[in-house]
């Protein structure tokens, strides 16, 4: 058994620490938290041990009366591989004191590349996490745009690829941000953050992103423009490689998928935790393919797309199974279509 720590309890630290209760290889030997309000409480409820990031937080619980099982440097003398889920660049803070408990490490996408040996999205570069001491699985955008550019380059190679993001502009429970009645611009910058950080996992792959945000809570809207290689390639073969990928799903506007709004009131009736769409959701009635160039509208849901790859990025760095055994195991415990 995999002995599992989740420092952060928040958005990205309360899924992951659920996935990885679900896995038959992996103990949850305690979540870490900030704040005691109900997220602190909900921990507990679960069965999970809580613990402080140091004494101070340890004195603000015991007011509260929310008893913890110890501090951060308590829960890291007890587990192999640490993933931190803090709010981004907190990581960076942390890592000291991970390097100095000796445990591996797996940060998230708010944290700058360098910090880790490496970036990581399960489907592309599963087996170059084996044995490294810290790789970072990259941010929901990143990880929805390597899903499906990998795939493609794979079957019919990318010559260059243009890319707009409609970005959520934040998550439903926070409510100190956000824009009411805007399309924001900001930070203006050209190209967005995302191509760049793609090439920390796809280094070879021509592309430039923008990236825009608008007042919803649920889900990015990507649209994307690809010169392929092979410009005999039609929307069939596409939309067929596309339909075996893991991990990704095809939905379609004649079935009412109109939407982000639709989209996640089909992930509430999945059946899953939090109604979590683990995948990355392919617009089918948008593949198009017009003056050699491929069109496609895509949605990726931003709290739950990274789930999957932090547990396979916990199975890759403890270097025990393959990358199709991890993914085979991640999806079947997570109910993942396919
Ligand atoms: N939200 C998304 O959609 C999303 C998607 C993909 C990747 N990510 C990345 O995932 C990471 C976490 O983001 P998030 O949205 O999950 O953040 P979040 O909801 O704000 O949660 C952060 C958690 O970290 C805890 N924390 C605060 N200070 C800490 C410290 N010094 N040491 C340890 N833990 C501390 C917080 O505790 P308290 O609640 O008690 O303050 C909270 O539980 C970031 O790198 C982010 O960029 C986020």
């Amino acid at each position: 058994m995999i002995k599992v720590g989740v420092v952060g309890y928040g958005v990205i630290g309360r899924r992951v620490a659920d996935a990885i209760s679900a896995q038959p290889d992996m103990d949850l030997i305690g979540v870490v938290k900030k704040k005691p309000d109900y997220k602190a409480r909900l921990a507990i409820a679960k069965g999970f041990s809580l613990f402080s990031v140091d004494n101070e937080g340890t004195k603000t619980f015991a007011e509260s009366k929310i008893q913890v099982s110890g501090e951060l440097k308590d829960l890291l003398d007890k587990i192999d591989i640490v993933v931190d889920a803090s709010p981004s660049n907190v990581g960076a803070t942390n890592r000291k004191v991970y390097e100095n408990y000796g445990v591996r490490v797996i940060y998230q996408g708010g944290e700058s590349p360098e910090i880790a040996e490496n970036s990581f999205v399960a489907q592309c570069n599963y087996e170059k996490a084996k044995g490294k001491k810290s790789i970072r699985v990259v941010s929901c955008n990143t990880t929805g745009l390597c899903r499906i550019l990998s795939s493609l380059d794979l079957n019919f190679g990318i010559e260059r690829v243009r890319a707009m993001i409609i970005r959520r502009a934040t998550d439903p429970d926070d409510t100190g941000k956000g824009i009411i009645d805007a399309v924001s611009v900001d930070p203006i910058k050209i190209p967005s953050h995302h191509g760049p950080d793609v090439n920390t996992v796809l280094p070879n792959l021509r592309i430039i992103t923008t990236a825009v945000k608008i007042p919803t809570t649920h889900l990015h809207l990507h649209t994307l423009i690809i010169s392929l290689k092979n410009n005999k390639t039609t929307e069939e073969q596409i939309i067929d490689s596309l339909s075996d990928m893991t991990r990704i799903i095809l939905i379609s506007g004649k079935d009412g998928f109109k939407s982000t709004g639709q989209l996640f009131d089909y992930a509430r009736e999945l059946g899953r935790c939090r109604s979590d769409l683990f995948e990355l959701a392919v617009w089918k009635d948008s593949i198009r393919i017009i003056d050699s160039e491929l069109y496609v509208y895509m949605g990726v849901a931003q709290e739950a797309i990274t789930v999957p790859e932090n547990i396979d990025a916990i199975r890759a760095i403890s270097g025990g199974y393959t990358r199709e055994e991890s993914i085979g195991m991640t999806n079947k415990t997570l109910n993942i279509l396919h």
